[in-house]
């Protein structure tokens, strides 16, 4: 029989401080409901529906397809969600799975052995808990003599009794549909905060005859965020996770406490991550790629043998044996083909860099295409925008632009030419041609030395 999820999504997370409804806060670029969510849905459910509340649409646009959702409108606690919840499911029967929506670190083995617990043991409800060094702040799992669960004890309703016990609710529980529907509309607010507990659901389960079991899990899988303290302590776990199973799988990290690698990043066996090295959603880094020390890299694809260091990465492609860095930055649609490189100092945007062609130092190519072989002198720059419109450059193959070049698009270069250093290049160059774009020297002997007797009064000399 399939379990019918509820994952508790409304709060406003008052504790964050922030505008953004506390579940939509990223760990390692992606929200932490969405984290759950994935937990979840890999259980098998039936139905997933998720409270939303706080921030409604944000979060509902989060959702992925499949995934219902049910509104309440105000937040009156953990009791009334899951009651709202309730009312949008119907007469359903069978189990529910609650997972509160601020638990980044759930994943879908502890929540499967949950249900199994529930299962096996044929209690009216399970709970998951953990044993934590610090449990300020959680629910306690209170226990009889014999060891069975009477209930849940929150942080601010404990006495000193109870704050010392250090078996805490993870919040999330598998519950008969039919009890809870009736112990959830039994639930009072005579509490600390005022709100509707779910919480009290397993005492009131108790009192009522039947049994309520709770399923121990590792403490760091259950940790709940309800501060941007906590939130960063989740991010670092969820991160070592993400780069232990990368270095598991054959990925070389010479210092993981300095590699960020968001979800939805895509790194081959193989490749090796040097030190300071952040990789965002999108990015792809494929086996024998050498990346950092220090690189930034969004949406970005690095292919085999790429060595990319000290430098920014947006929508770029990095292709197989290309060099980038230090310090470049490459924009939307940079692309490096072979064993091209992008140097020092130099900002690549929406241009293709040929195979084997090279921009090794103090350039700005935007909107152009050099060919394959060329290179590009230190100190060019791509003038694409008139402060109006923008228009493209087009460098041929073995093309050599001298350095301090201004290619004023839009401009061609045919194949093999030359332009000479410090051109201005407003037309078009044919191939095989050098191109002078530049006022001709002019030397004046000896007007240094009579300026200097002018302005000194001496003879020139130093
Ligand atoms: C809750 C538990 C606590 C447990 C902890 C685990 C209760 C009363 N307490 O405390 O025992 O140790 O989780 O992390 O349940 N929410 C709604 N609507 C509301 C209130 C909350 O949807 O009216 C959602 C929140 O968005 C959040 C989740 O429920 O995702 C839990 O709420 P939160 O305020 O974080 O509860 P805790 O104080 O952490
Ligand atoms: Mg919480």
């Amino acid at each position: 029989m399939s379990h019918i999820a509820v994952v508790l999504a409304a709060g406003k997370g008052t504790r964050m401080k922030s505008d953004l409804p506390k579940v939509m806060h990223a760990v390692a670029g992606k929200p932490m409901l969405s984290w759950v969510l994935d937990a979840v849905l890999a259980t098998g459910p039936a139905r997933v529906v998720v409270v939303v509340g706080h921030g409604a649409d944000q979060v509902i646009a989060s959702l992925p397809d499949g995934v219902e959702s049910c509104l309440q409108a105000e937040q009156h606690g953990t009791g009334h969600a899951v009651s709202v919840a309730l009312d949008h499911l119907g007469d359903v029967g069978g189990e529910i799975l609650v997972v509160p929506g601020d638990t980044p670190l759930i994943d879908t083995e502890t929540l499967s052995r949950l249900l199994d617990a529930h299962r096996a043991d044929g209690n009216a409800t399970t709970i998951l808990s953990a044993t934590v060094t610090d449990p300020h702040g959680y629910g306690r799992i209170v226990r009889n003599e014999a060891g069975d669960v009477t209930g849940i004890v929150e942080q601010r309703d404990a006495t000193d009794a109870i704050d010392a016990i250090t078996e805490v609710n993870a919040g999330m529980y598998v519950f008969d549909s039919a009890e809870l529907s009736e112990d959830i509309r039994n639930l009072e607010t005579n509490n600390a905060q005022a709100e509707y507990y779910l919480t009290d659901v397993v005492a009131a389960v108790v009192a009522r005859g039947h049994s309520a079991g709770a399923t121990m899990a590792d403490p760091v899988a259950v940790m709940g965020v309800n501060t941007h303290r906590q939130l960063a302590e989740a991010a670092a776990l969820r991160r070592a996770l993400i780069n232990g199973e990368l270095m598991d799988a054959g990925v070389h990290m010479q210092d993981p406490a300095t590699v960020y690698i968001d979800a939805g990043v895509t790194v081959e066996a193989g490749a090796s991550l040097l030190p300071n090295v952040m990789l965002t959603s999108g990015t792809i880094v494929r086996a024998g790629a050498v990346v950092g020390p220090d690189a930034y890299a969004d949406d970005s694809v690095i292919e085999t043998g790429a060595h990319v260091w000290y430098s920014v990465l947006r929508s770029a492609k990095v292709g197989s044996g290309a060099e980038v860095g230090p310090y470049a930055s490459l924009r939307p649609d940079a692309v490096l083909e072979e064993g091209s490189k992008a140097g020092t100092f130099v900002e690549i945007k929406k241009s293709v860099i040929g195979p084997g062609a090279k921009v090794p130092h103090l350039s700005y190519i935007g909107d152009a295409a050099v060919g394959a072989r060329s290179n590009i002198g230190a100190g060019t720059i791509t003038v694409n925008y008139n402060g109006f419109e923008k228009f493209r450059t087009q460098i041929g193959e073995d093309v050599k632009v001298g350095s301090d070049t201004m290619l004023v698009a839009p401009v061609t270069v045919g194949d093999r030419a030359m332009t000479a250093a410090g051109s201005v290049i407003t037309e078009d160059v044919e191939p095989d041609a050098i191109a002078f774009g530049r006022a001709r020297q002019v030397n004046k002997p000896g007007l240094a030395a009579r300026l200097r007797a002018r302005y000194r009064g001496d003879s020139g000399q130093e």
